[in-house]
């Protein structure tokens, strides 16, 4: 079992332009599913829910019983880190992740890695089994967030709309901003690679606040993290693709794909299909970038743009996605039709070659 040679996803991490691209969603296991719904009532808390591996493997395998994605991510959350580091985390429904906001320097030293494998072997369990669970053809996909998108929700206390904090520190305490990102640097080094020793395939960096900085805070505090997780992440497991997340680098991305070393990048929802088959698949493989909510309207709309994702990048090495995550109001059909479409494309374009 679990062969990884011929998985279309590895394929297409190493490069190869294949006849039909492999696909899979962020937050493919949540609530847009009647059955992750009913699982995550049996969990008393949804950190409870991530770090309970009975659990969390269930949710990560729903989406591929339902759907036959060709990868599966594992079932957590970017916020365990935080609270393996010692900060306290809590989602509260409707109000999203709450945390006990660091808010002077004194509270960062409080913070600790020495209890993070234990905090976490939850997590790694979780991968054990589903390396074991899940079909040959599937790639297990392991991830974390970028320090900047998980230092925000720490100095925060949660989600933000203008990144007042985060950039209070970045700009006045500068020096106590970067010992939080270094101690990230090296707090998420050790969850990675402790997920690929558990049977990750595969990992992704989720910078999803990427998008805020102007251009220089962008490359010190995105593109230098990732630069420094990808090396230590080819150091130390060399077979192991890096997937980047860097949403909303807009012109920025030609940085990443340039510089940060990664295996692929996951593209966001606005960036433009010509200039990212010109700027970046000439260098690595690109993932995305579907409009999630253009996936919830559904209709004439959904199939065009689909189509036209495929025509500008289906011709290199590309991983159909979305933009971002899918929303709790996705229509289970639609997803259904998406899946239909793609699958079908090479066919069709055989037909027509
Ligand atoms: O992709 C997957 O299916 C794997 C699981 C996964 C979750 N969160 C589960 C989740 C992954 C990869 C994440 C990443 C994550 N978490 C990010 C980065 C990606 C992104 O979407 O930008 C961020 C910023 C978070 C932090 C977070 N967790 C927020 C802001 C929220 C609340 C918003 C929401 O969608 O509810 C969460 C909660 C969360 N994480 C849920 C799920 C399925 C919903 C919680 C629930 O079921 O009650």
């Amino acid at each position: 079992m679990n062969q990884t040679s011929d998985k279309l996803l590895l394929s297409a991490l190493r490069g190869e332009t294949l006849p039909r691209p492999p696909i899979w969603l962020m937050r493919q296991a949540g609530r847009y599913l009647p059955e992750y719904r009913a699982l995550r009532g049996q969990a008393k808390s949804f950190l409870d829910f991530c770090l309970t591996p009975d659990l969390a493997v269930e949710a990560t395998l729903q989406p591929i019983r339902r759907y036959g994605f060709d990868a599966a991510i594992l079932f957590s959350d970017i916020l365990v880190i935080p609270h393996a580091l010692g900060q306290k985390v809590w989602f509260e429904e409707g109000r999203g992740p709450q945390l006990e906001a660091i808010q002077r320097p004194e509270d960062l030293a409080r913070l600790s890695q020495d209890g993070l494998h234990e905090a976490l072997a939850a997590v790694y369990e979780t991968v054990r089994r589903l390396r074991e669970e899940l079909p040959a053809e599937v790639t297990l996909i392991g991830f974390a967030g970028a320090p900047w998108t998980v230092a925000s929700y720490m100095l925060e206390g949660g989600s933000s709309k203008d990144f007042a904090a985060g950039k209070r520190w970045a700009y006045g305490a500068t020096e106590d901003f970067q010992r939080l990102i270094d101690l990230l640097v090296e707090a998420t080094g050790d969850y990675l690679i402790a997920q690929i020793d558990a049977g990750a395939e595969v990992v992704q960096i989720f910078d999803s606040w990427a998008g805020v900085w102007p251009e220089e805070a962008l490359r010190r505090w995105c593109l230098g993290p990732a630069k420094a997780l990808t090396a230590r992440i080819k150091a130390e497991r060399p077979q192991v693709p890096v997937i980047l997340f860097p949403r909303g680098a807009g012109l920025l991305y030609r940085d990443f794909a340039q510089d940060s070393g990664a295996d692929a990048l996951g593209l966001d929802t606005t960036l433009p299909l010509a200039w990212a088959r010109e700027e970046l698949q000439s260098k690595l493989t690109v993932q995305g970038n579907l409009d999630p909510l253009r996936l919830v309207a559904g209709g004439e709309g959904l199939r065009g743009d689909i189509e036209r994702i495929l025509q500008e990048l289906g011709g290199g090495p590309f991983i159909f996605n979305l933009g971002h995550g899918i929303v709790p109001q996705t229509p289970l059909d639609h997803v259904e039709a998406m899946l239909e479409q793609i699958r079908g494309w090479t066919a069709a374009e055989r037909r027509a070659g």
